[in-house]
């Protein structure tokens, strides 16, 4: 078992493609690690398929920290990249840097990913003199949603696309290891990977990239609110859930559940003793020998 790395990400590039997929717990984790993915992004994402916001704005450094901590727990191979929140980077480079860090030094992440062209690089370059591995992010940027207007397809434009790529090499060139491009038309992704030094992980940007990033819940059909156009389902387990957790409940109510084999017995005698204790009086002994 080869571990992932930054710098083998960086060697994959033009030889084999990148799996990456969000992760945000334990067991999340420890599934992925079994299909052989190569890194698990505990996306921002985390904001809204797991807490129930309605974009990736509201979720905190403390909260992303919590989760990159269960990520890294089940994680042995992926390469575990912790995605910055929203103003844990954008407000100073000092502060960038000490966020950055925490994900390593407390989420024992092996990396971050940040979003943003070229006025992040002062914040990239900080990061990547602390020693810690960054990803980058361009195209739709959903901390942008705002100004964005929603979350849309970007570099549509001849324009805005030679933007784009202006910012992808300028992200690699300041140490990005990586970049991730969300919502692109595929020409683009195509000429930005073709031109880049560093593997494109794309999401909703064509088949040319270096590899390909999505969502846990999205691949698995765990969230219902919105799906994205560029998301291939390859599991219906929310209907799966549903029809289990309908079973248990309905087992519950009429006493099929808990059958035989999920009790624990009483040897006789011991039965036979409790009861007889308890019929003279209620025991004000607390001893109790632990055993479950
Ligand atoms: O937060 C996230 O899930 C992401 C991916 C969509 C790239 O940033």
């Amino acid at each position: 078992m080869t571990k992932m790395t930054a710098p083998a990400v960086l060697a994959a590039k033009g030889t084999r493609k990148l799996a990456m997929l969000t992760a945000y717990d334990f067991a999340a984790a420890r599934l992925a690690e079994a299909a052989g993915l190569d890194m698990l992004l505990v996306g921002d994402s985390l904001a809204m398929v797991v807490l129930g916001h309605e974009d990736t704005l509201s979720v905190t450094m403390d909260e992303m920290l919590h989760h990159t901590k269960a990520v890294s727990r089940g994680a042995q191979r992926a390469l575990v990249v912790a995605d910055m929140p929203f103003l844990s980077y954008q407000v100073s480079v000092p502060q960038a840097v000490a966020n950055a860090g925490r994900f390593l030094k407390e989420g024992r992440a092996g990396a971050v990913k940040l979003e943003g062209g070229r006025e992040v690089l002062p914040q990239v370059r900080a990061i990547v003199a602390a020693g810690i591995p960054v990803i980058g992010h361009v195209g739709l940027t959903p901390q942008h949603v705002a100004a964005l207007g929603g979350f849309k397809v970007q570099s549509k434009t001849a324009e805005a696309a030679a933007k784009l790529l202006g910012d992808a090499l300028a992200l690699a060139e300041a140490g990005c290891f990586a970049i991730v491009l969300e919502c692109i038309p595929a020409p683009v992704a195509a000429e930005v990977t073709r031109r880049l030094p560093v593997p494109t992980i794309g999401i909703g940007a064509g088949p040319d990239c270096d590899g390909q990033v999505l969502v846990f819940h999205d691949v698995l059909g765990l969230y219902d609110r919105f799906l994205p156009k560029f998301v291939k389902r390859y599991a219906n387990l929310g209907e799966q859930v549903v029809e289990a957790l309908t079973q248990w409940g309905d087992a519950v109510r009429t006493g099929a559940f808990p059958g035989p084999e999920h009790v624990f017995s009483m040897a006789p005698d011991a039965q036979a003793a409790f009861l007889s204790h308890i019929a003279s009086g209620p025991s004000t002994d607390s001893s109790d020998d632990g055993n479950t």
